[in-house]
């Protein structure tokens, strides 16, 4: 999603290696926001991507081990899916930003998350700022996760605080259950950041003209 509000997204596309980079080519060059499943995949061969088997021998094995009881249990901070995502300020203050996931792993076919979900995954208002999150994609979607904190700080609050007040609406909808994790980042257009989950062990990285900074994420809960 860039400075202007343009967006692109590609879902359910299987044998591509990089996703995001067919979701910057749908908004780049097509009228729509997003593609999936069979016209996504057709969509990258024809912008030159190249077909790719993704699934490794031990991917396989740890699938069919997994079919002996089928449970959907994701748990907390092990990493069964890979959720990355980007916020970038530059000189100017223009701001954007990207996510890109494997989603859950050992979903039901055609489970779509928060990643792709513009506002749920990602939101970026250049005259605000952005958010992204990662975790348990259902909990976000829910919220609407990242599209409230963009608003929560076109309110007045700080990133970091939109980001508390992001992952306590999460809370406040599952009093009974918060065995899942869920971080939230996000940032301003003074390029002042936030971070923030449910369970400790969420890190996320800042990167300045100084270096690197890893930043553990204050946790709703701290146990
Ligand atoms: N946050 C990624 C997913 O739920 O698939």
């Amino acid at each position: 999603m860039d400075k202007d509000g343009n967006c692109g997204a590609v879902l359910a596309m299987q044998n591509i290696a990089n996703p995001i980079s067919v979701a910057r080519k749908v908004m780049e060059e097509t009228p729509h926001v997003m593609l999936a499943g069979k016209g996504a995949e057709q969509f990258a061969y024809e912008q030159g991507f190249e077909k790719t088997n993704l699934l490794t021998e031990e991917s396989k094995q740890a699938w069919e081990e997994w079919k002996k009881t089928s449970k959907y249990k994701p748990i907390i901070n092990i990493e069964n899916h890979d959720t990355i995502g980007m916020l970038a300020i530059d000189a100017d203050g223009e701001i954007a930003g990207a996510c890109t996931t494997s989603g859950m792993a050992y979903k039901m076919a055609g489970r779509v998350g928060d990643s792709p979900i513009i506002g749920a995954g990602l939101f970026v208002d250049n005259e605000v700022g952005g958010a992204t999150a990662t975790g348990v994609g259902e909990e976000v979607v829910r919220t609407v996760g990242s599209f409230l904190i963009v608003e929560l700080m076109r309110q007045g609050k700080l990133p970091q605080e939109a980001c508390e007040e992001g992952v306590k609406r999460i809370i406040a909808k599952n009093k009974d259950k918060q065995d899942f994790q869920i971080g939230f980042i996000a940032i301003n257009k003074k390029g002042e950041t936030g971070g923030y989950c449910i369970h400790p062990g969420f890190t996320y990285r800042t990167y300045t003209k100084e270096g690197h900074v890893n930043n553990p994420s204050d946790s709703y809960l701290k146990s």
